[in-house]
């Protein structure tokens, strides 16, 4: 508003100044026309007076004063003519001739005297009149002078209505010239102005599609395109300041991928972060003509999975798909995962003799029954014990060569299939920084000492700065093993084990998955319970979920006569509820796991050729490999979850079921034997092997009242968040670096 009223007083100003000279230029010019017009006029008159006059002002001067006076001024338009012949003798012609000649006299002489004319302006009373004094030449020796007066207001008014004119030009002018800069200045600049503003506005609160969805027309675009730039800039600063504030602000709560990032920069100081397992996180496979790519049913890798997504670095694993070596580069490399290319995986190949033996043979024959105590006889053989070492050494080879440039990498080894890694990196590498996390449960000291290397293996851990376990309890039974087969010093006070100059801490890390406040909304499935049954051919209104590996220490068949047990004493739910058992095949080249294949599928058959009705059975056994993607509305629609693990390191299936539970409601049936329940407080915890309150405790989990789920999935919900599998891995890199 005020721009505007500066802008029409300028505008009015600065017209008013040009008009104003023009006017004046004009002015000046119309007067002096005028006024040299009038004098023409009036010599004219003069002169034509004198020629009809001449003989009658020399010889009888009176004969003018005649009756035609006023016929004379009237024709010529004059107020009054005086012939002056001396002071004595004027003639007057008009009335007012008398008084005028007064405003004459000093003029007269002046005429007389230089012989010339003399024409000028006076005042009468209120009237401007012009006279004009002119000598006569007669041939009588008296001088005689003409004067006329000529009424010269009419100038003056002409004059006068130049400047109304001209001041009304200058108005409307003035008028029209401010209202068309207001028009360009409203719609040609304060619009744009008003657009950038706009753009800035979405800029600042980092609404791009605002900003991007309005560009501007011609002569603004290059600005728009700068403010876009800045925009943007703007965006990712903001982000990455939002970023760090939450980092800060959840300092000591939540991790995320991107705060276990920023922890990693710090911890790792740009040196190399390399983890090395056996099973690989993703393997290609030949599916018809096609190469499909997937993710390997592994608690271990689930959990590891996210880490290495979160911040990259090298993964070492054995190449596994029988199209693996079809999709790796000339170094055994490629970037996964497949659709965003977070980290590189190496394969490592292995000869059908090493996979027998080192894979099937000792890892899973060997330490897997013996560190599970499931009641399936380990078996040791020396072959089977070369090739573990052998494969182990090839792994060290591959670290030492991946880490040849660095003095001082991160080696995270997984799991019982690479015991003996961390003495042998550490030989080559002393300054390396080496953890070994065991994905499974370490028995008690009777229970291991039956492995006739177990020295070895001791030692092979040992030459790792830190040993990982899930649980304290865990811990305890390593350091009372390593007590009681070594000669080193374990130190109970702060678990830590001195083999000469090299010590090994052992710390309980309870595994996690990638579970965040941001999934705490995570998808829910559109479908129904039944609809997803129906599917498979199933009809009943809800049903359980167990998904398990096919492997003896998961307590399947407990799972199925629990399950039994449970539709004897209910009757009710028969037709009603079937459980779902998602079984993936593992390691069935081995007798015991091939064994209990078909135990498992022979169990669900005869306990379904028992219940079953048209329409519906009890147990539901998907044997095949399922995604994450295939499992996801399993869990989220089941109305329990079953893990009956005989025993287990920590078992992710329980967490995973949670973490899709966004409703809250649904119930965790938990075997007291995995490492699990030690944190989920909120799961009805089982004794697989006592199949009558398992039975029971399908039914409390049927009927428990909505509130009292709520209750229980919210804590255990809250639990994973707090512990996920970020902070699982930040403790880990903090604790690797702060030993010495
Ligand atoms: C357990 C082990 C993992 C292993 C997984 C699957 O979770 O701790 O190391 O990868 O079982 O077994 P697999 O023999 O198929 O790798």
């Amino acid at each position: 508003m005020k721009l505007n009223l500066a802008l029409i007083l300028s505008i009015i100003i600065a017209v008013g100044i040009v008009a104003f000279g023009f006017t004046y230029f004009q002015i000046s010019n119309e007067r002096e026309r005028l006024n040299s017009e009038l004098e023409e006029k009036v010599n004219l008159i003069a002169e034509r007076f004198l020629e009809r006059n001449l003989s009658a002002i020399e010889k009888k001067p009176d004969i003018l004063n005649t009756d035609n006076t006023e016929k004379l001024l009237n024709q010529y338009r004059l107020l009054a003519i005086t012939v002056y012949y001396n002071p004595d003798s004027i003639l007057f012609i008009g009335p007012t001739a008398n008084s005028l000649l007064q405003n004459s006299n000093d003029y007269i002489l002046q005429a007389a005297t230089a012989d010339t004319t003399v024409g000028n302006y006076f005042k009468e009373g209120n009237r401007k009149i012009y006279q004009f004094i002119k000598p006569v030449k007669t041939n009588d020796p008296l001088d005689k002078t003409i004067i006329c007066y000529s009424e010269a207001d009419y100038i003056e008014n002409i004059i006068s209505s130049i400047w109304v004119r001209n001041f009304f030009r200058w108005f409307m002018q003035a008028l029209l010239v401010s209202f068309i800069t207001i028009l360009v200045v409203r719609w040609g600049i304060f619009s744009p102005i008003n657009n950038i503003v706009e753009w800035v506005k979405s800029a600042r609160i980092g609404n791009l599609t605002e900003l991007q969805s309005k560009p501007p027309a011609g002569f603004l675009a290059p600005l728009h395109k700068e403010i876009t730039h800045i925009a943007n800039a703007m965006r990712e600063a903001k982000l990455s300041a939002e970023e760090e504030a939450r980092l800060r602000a959840n300092a000591e709560s939540v991790w995320t991928p991107e705060r276990l990032k920023v922890e990693m920069e710090t911890l790792l100081q740009n040196k190399k972060l390399i983890v090395v397992s056996n099973r690989e996180p993703y393997m290609h496979i030949h599916a018809g003509k096609e190469i499909k790519c997937i993710v390997p049913a592994s608690g271990m890798i689930t959990a590891m999975e996210p880490i290495l997504k979160a911040c990259g670095g090298l993964w070492i694993a054995s190449g596994s798909g029988d199209a693996d070596k079809e999709t790796v580069d000339k170094n055994d490399k490629l970037q996964v995962p497949p659709e965003e290319h977070k980290y590189t995986l190496r394969r490592l190949w292995q000869t059908k003799e090493e996979e027998d033996h080192f894979y099937y043979g000792f890892s899973n024959e060997g330490l897997w029954p013996l560190c599970h105590i499931a009641h399936t006889r380990p078996l040791f053989r020396k072959d089977d014990w070369h090739y573990y070492k052998k494969v182990n050494q090839d792994f060290a080879d591959a670290v030492i060569e991946e880490t040849k440039d660095e003095e001082q990498p991160f080696i995270l080894i997984q799991d019982y299939h690479f015991a003996l890694l961390p003495e042998m990196i550490k030989k080559k590498k002393p300054k390396a920084r080496v953890a070994i996390f065991w994905h499974i449960p370490w028995p008690n000291p009777e229970s291991f000492g039956i492995c006739p290397w177990q020295r070895e293996i001791l030692l092979g851990m040992l030459g790792a700065d830190l040993i990982g376990f899930h649980t304290q309890y865990h811990c305890n039974h390593f350091l009372e093993t390593v007590n009681n087969s070594l000669e080193s010093r374990v130190l109970w006070e702060n678990f830590t084990v001195r083999m000469g100059r090299h010590t090994t801490l052992v710390k309980p890390f309870p595994i996690s998955i990638a579970f965040t406040p941001k999934d705490f909304d995570n998808h829910i499935s559109t479908t129904t319970p039944s609809k997803l049954l129906a599917e498979h051919g199933i009809t009943a209104q809800h049903f359980g979920i167990g998904v398990d590996r096919i492997d003896y220490t998961k307590g399947i068949i407990e799972k199925f006569l629990a399950l039994e047990r449970f539709f004897e004493k209910n009757p009710d739910y028969i037709g009603k509820f079937t459980f779902v058992q998602i079984g993936a095949p593992s390691r069935s080249l081995i007798k015991s796991y091939a064994d209990m294949m078909s135990a498992v599928e022979k169990e669900a058959e005869r306990i379904n050729h028992s219940f079953r009705r048209r329409n519906w059975k009890p147990i539901l056994f998907l044997r095949k490999h399922h995604s994450h993607a295939e499992i996801k509305p399993f869990y989220n629609l089941a109305t329990l979850c079953m893990v009956t693990s005989l025993h287990d390191g920590m078992n992710l299936v329980a967490k995973e079921f949670v973490a899709e539970r966004n409703k809250n409601t649904g119930v965790l049936i938990l075997s007291r034997f995995a490492g699990a329940s030690q944190n989920m407080k909120g799961a009805l915890v089982i004794n697989p092997y006592d199949i009558e309150r398992t039975a029971e405790a399908i039914k409390l989990a049927i009927e428990m009242p909505e509130s009292e789920q709520q209750l229980r999935m919210q804590l255990m919900r809250q639990e994973i968040v707090s512990n996920n599998i970020y902070n699982w891995a930040a403790d880990l890199l903090r604790t690797m670096t702060s030993l010495t």
